[in-house]
C-alpha cells in the first residue's frame, strides 16, 4: 500500500505512539562499566582525555563498585595498570597483583556485582605490546600460555566472566582448558574475537599507561577493512569455546556486530571505547552537541545493531538518564 494511503508519520504523532511501536529498548542490564586499577590508597586520577573516568586505587573501586551496583548495573570489567612492568609482564599473572586484590575486594564487599577480567598483557609490559616481544616480533604461542596463567590468576581471585582481548590466536581454547583443569569449568569466556587495530583507543592507552614502545598493534589486532575475517575469527572462538564474542570498537563496526548477530545465537557485545567517549564529551563540552541525547542515541544504536551487552563509560550516566526516564 502507497501513499497517501500509508502515512509512516501516524504511528509518531505522540510519545505514546512512539513509545508503544519503539523496537529497541536500551536497558541498565545491557550496561558493563570499565574501571582502571592503580596501586596506592585513595587515588582518584581523573584521565584527561576521558572526563568522568578515573585511574582508582583498591579502596576507591569499592566505592565505585558499591555506587555502580545500586545503580543497577550488573557488571564491571577491570583493567590494572601495575606498580612495575617488565618484558614478560609478570604482575598480569602474579596472584597479589593489582587486579587480582581489585577482583577480591569487589567480590568481597559488593558481591552481587559480576567482575568481569580483561586478559591481556599490554598494561604489563614494558614495551607496551599485547604480548611476549622477540627481535621485534609478538610471539604468538609462548604469548597464550602465559594468558591462560593470567585467567586463571583472575580465576582464583574470584573473577566471574573472564575477557581475553589479546588478539592472539587459539588463547580462548587454552583458556578453557587451564580453566577447567582448575575446576574452574563454571566461568564464562567473553571473548574480544573481533577487535581491530583501532585509533580510537588512543585515550584507553592514556589510562592504561599501555601505548606500545615501538610499532604498532597490527600484526595482531585487525585491519579495520575487513568484514570477512572478523566471521572467522568470532567462527574460531566460538568453536574454541567462547560463550560470548565481542566486536570493537562499536560505532564504526556496527555492520560486523549486525552480522555477527545474525549468523550466531550466542549473546554479543560490543565495547563502546575510550575514543568514541571522548569525541562526545569533547564536543559536548564545546556545546557543539548535545551530550546526553547523543550518548542515549549511540548506546540505542548499538543496541539496535546487535549487541545484547555494551561495554560503556557512559554506564552510570546513561543509568541515571534510564532512571531519570522511569526505566
Ligand atoms: C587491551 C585493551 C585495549 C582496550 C581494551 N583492552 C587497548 C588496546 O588494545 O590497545 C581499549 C579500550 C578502549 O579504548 O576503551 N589490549
Amino acid at each position: 500500500m502507497a501513499f497517501p494511503t500509508t502515512r509512516l508519520r501516524r504511528m509518531r504523532a505522540t510519545e505514546a505512539h512512539r513509545r508503544m511501536v519503539r523496537e529497541t529498548v536500551l536497558s541498565v542490564n545491557d550496561l558493563i562499566y570499565p574501571l582502571f586499577v592503580v596501586p596506592g590508597r585513595n587515588i582518584r586520577r581523573e584521565i584527561s582525555s576521558m572526563p568522568g573516568s578515573f585511574q582508582l586505587s583498591v579502596d576507591q573501586v569499592i566505592t565505585e563498585a558499591k555506587e555502580v551496583s545500586g545503580l543497577g548495573i550488573p557488571a564491571v570489567i577491570l583493567f590494572g595498570i601495575p606498580e612495575h612492568k617488565d618484558e614478560t609482564g609478570s604482575e598480569a599473572y602474579a596472584s597479589d597483583g593489582i587486579v587480582q586484590q581489585a577482583i577480591k575486594a569487589v567480590k568481597d564487599s559488593v558481591p552481587e556485582l559480576l567482575v568481569i577480567t580483561d586478559v591481556c598483557l599490554c598494561e604489563y609490559t614494558d614495551h607496551g605490546h599485547c604480548g611476549v616481544v622477540k627481535g621485534g616480533q609478538i610471539l604468538n604461542d609462548p604469548t597464550v600460555e602465559l594468558l591462560a596463567k593470567e585467567a586463571l590468576s583472575h580465576a582464583k581471585a574470584g573473577a566471574d566472566i573472564i575477557a581475553p582481548s589479546d588478539m592472539m590466536d587459539g588463547r580462548v581454547s587454552a583458556i578453557r582448558k587451564v580453566l577447567d583443569g582448575d575446576g574452574f569449568e563454571q566461568i564464562p569466556i567473553l571473548s574480544y574475537a573481533a577487535k581491530y587495530a583501532s585509533g580510537f583507543y588512543g585515550p584507553f592507552r592514556e589510562a592504561a599507561e599501555s601505548t606500545p614502545q615501538f610499532g604498532d598493534r597490527r600484526s595482531y589486532q585487525m585491519d579495520p577493512a575487513n568484514s570477512r575475517e572478523a566471521m572467522r575469527e568470532a567462527a574460531l572462538d566460538i568453536e574454541e569455546g567462547a560463550d560470548m564474542v565481542m566486536v570493537k570498537p562499536a560505532l564504526a563496526y556496527l555492520d560486523i556486530l549486525c552480522k555477527i548477530k545474525e549468523r550466531w545465537d550466542l549473546p554479543v557485545a560490543a565495547y563502546n571505547v575510550s575514543g568514541e567517549y571522548a569525541m562526545v564529551k569533547a564536543a559536548g563540552r564545546l556545546g557543539w552537541i548535545d551530550e546526553g541525547r547523543v550518548m542515549m542515541e549511540i548506546l540505542t544504536s548499538i543496541k539496535r545493531a546487535g549487541a545484547d551487552v555494551i561495554l560503556t563509560y557512559f554506564a552510570k550516566e546513561a543509568a541515571r538518564a534510564l532512571q531519570e526516564q522511569g526505566r
